[in-house]
């Protein structure tokens, strides 16, 4: 089986997927799958043979030169389609691409990406036009879960413990600060957490505690995306499970993430080295089921399919369970969340990648 994987993207989370996507790779057994790797570089061109071998050692996806020189939106569909599609004609001709006229088309794509561009139901989109089989969720649930105003939306009409949040639009924000200020405070008061509405990897996500912090929190967000969250900051302890399936979705054993420092932000996530993963997580059967429960109903509302990674807090004074978000491809490494969780449920990293592209071609 012809096993495309996807790295990189457009987003924020560019080298965490990248890492992710080495992680794939490596695990995928070569006596049952031929795996071919490929790079989308920050700017979106798509990168293959050696160049992506390249990248996935780099840990960067670098836009080849030829490939920056004609990028007409028509030809970069062209030529991944052509790349891509298994048994179909290219909608045109492509005649720049600088390598591998001949490599194999794929039977099933594994989107390792994370963030816009990939997670968000656009690159599922693309392949959905393409009629390729993909592993984890189609666009409306990509869509859904990326944003996280939509998504506390869904929850709440599912009646899903969630933090009181707000949402504010960019241009809200820049015609009248103090406004926007003025309501954040009487609604949510500090500690507030302000966050783009779409991104991962806590990138663009500030923890406010007083009010001469609020406005280059709010800044930095909308440097990121024209819809923003805010959200009452909690004493939480995190706690994540793993999801798995399609319509008969199990859950792992939850885990528990213990940050470096005052939250669980992009330094804690990646580059401190510090923070543990308490798994199983030391919590009360009632606690657990809870969460397992929560997790399953939230994974069928959003629509998910093949895997997502759910994260809630429990606040620390009273014990109660919030349900606050689904990632839809979450962190793929050997030492991320989502495979340690089945690992100790178990079933092993190279198991995983099986069972999910089974589930792509169910
Ligand atoms: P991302 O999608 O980037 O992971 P999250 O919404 O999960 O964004 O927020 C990142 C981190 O910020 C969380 O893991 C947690 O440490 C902290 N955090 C976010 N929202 C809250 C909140 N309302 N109360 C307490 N901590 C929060
Ligand atoms: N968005 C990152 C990759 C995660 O949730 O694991
Ligand atoms: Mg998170």
């Amino acid at each position: 089986l012809r096993v495309g994987v996807l790295f990189g993207g457009k987003s924020g989370e560019h080298e965490v997927s990248v890492m992710s996507g080495r992680s794939m790779i490596q695990s995928l057994d070569p006596c049952k799958y031929e795996a071919i790797p490929i790079g989308i570089s920050k700017e979106g061109k798509f990168v293959l043979g050696e160049a992506a071998q390249t990248a996935l050692q780099r840990g960067l996806v670098e836009s080849l030169p030829s490939h920056t020189v004609h990028p007409g939106l028509g030809e970069e569909m062209g030529e991944a389609w052509s790349h891509l599609s298994p048994n179909v004609t290219p909608a045109h001709h492509v005649k720049y691409t600088t390598e591998n006229h001949d490599t194999p088309k794929v039977d099933v794509i594994i989107p390792v990406l994370h963030g816009s561009y990939g997670e968000d139901g656009t690159m599922q989109g693309m392949l959905e036009m393409l009629g390729i089989p993909y592993v984890g969720s189609g666009v409306l649930a990509s869509a859904l879960c990326m944003d996280k105003i939509a998504m506390k939306q869904l929850f709440s009409a599912h009646g899903f413990p969630q933090v009181k949040y707000m949402s504010v639009l960019r241009s809200e924000w820049e015609n009248d600060s103090q406004v926007v200020e003025r309501r954040i405070e009487e609604t949510l008061g500090y500690p507030c957490f302000v966050k783009p509405a779409n991104l991962g990897s806590s990138v663009g996500i500030s923890k406010v505690t007083e009010r001469n912090r609020l406005h280059e929190a709010m800044q930095l967000a909308a440097r990121y995306d024209r819809r923003l969250i805010i959200e009452q900051g909690l004493q939480v302890r995190e706690i994540e499970i793993a999801v798995l399936g399609n319509d008969n979705p199990q859950t792992s054993v939850p885990g528990e993430v213990i940050p470096a420092g005052e939250f669980y932000d992009y330094n804690a996530k990646y580059i401190s080295g510090e923070s543990e993963l308490l798994i199983p997580a030391p919590m009360s059967d009632a606690q657990r089921q809870e969460v397992q429960e929560i997790a399953i109903a939230a994974y069928r509302a959003a629509d998910c399919a093949g895997l997502a990674r759910i994260d809630f807090f429990i606040e620390k004074n009273t014990g109660k369970v919030y349900l606050n978000e689904i990632n839809t491809m979450p962190g793929f490494t050997q030492y991320s969340m989502y495979p340690k969780l089945w690992e100790a449920t178990g079933m092993g990293y190279a198991e995983l990648v099986d069972r999910l592209i089974q589930l792509a071609l169910e």
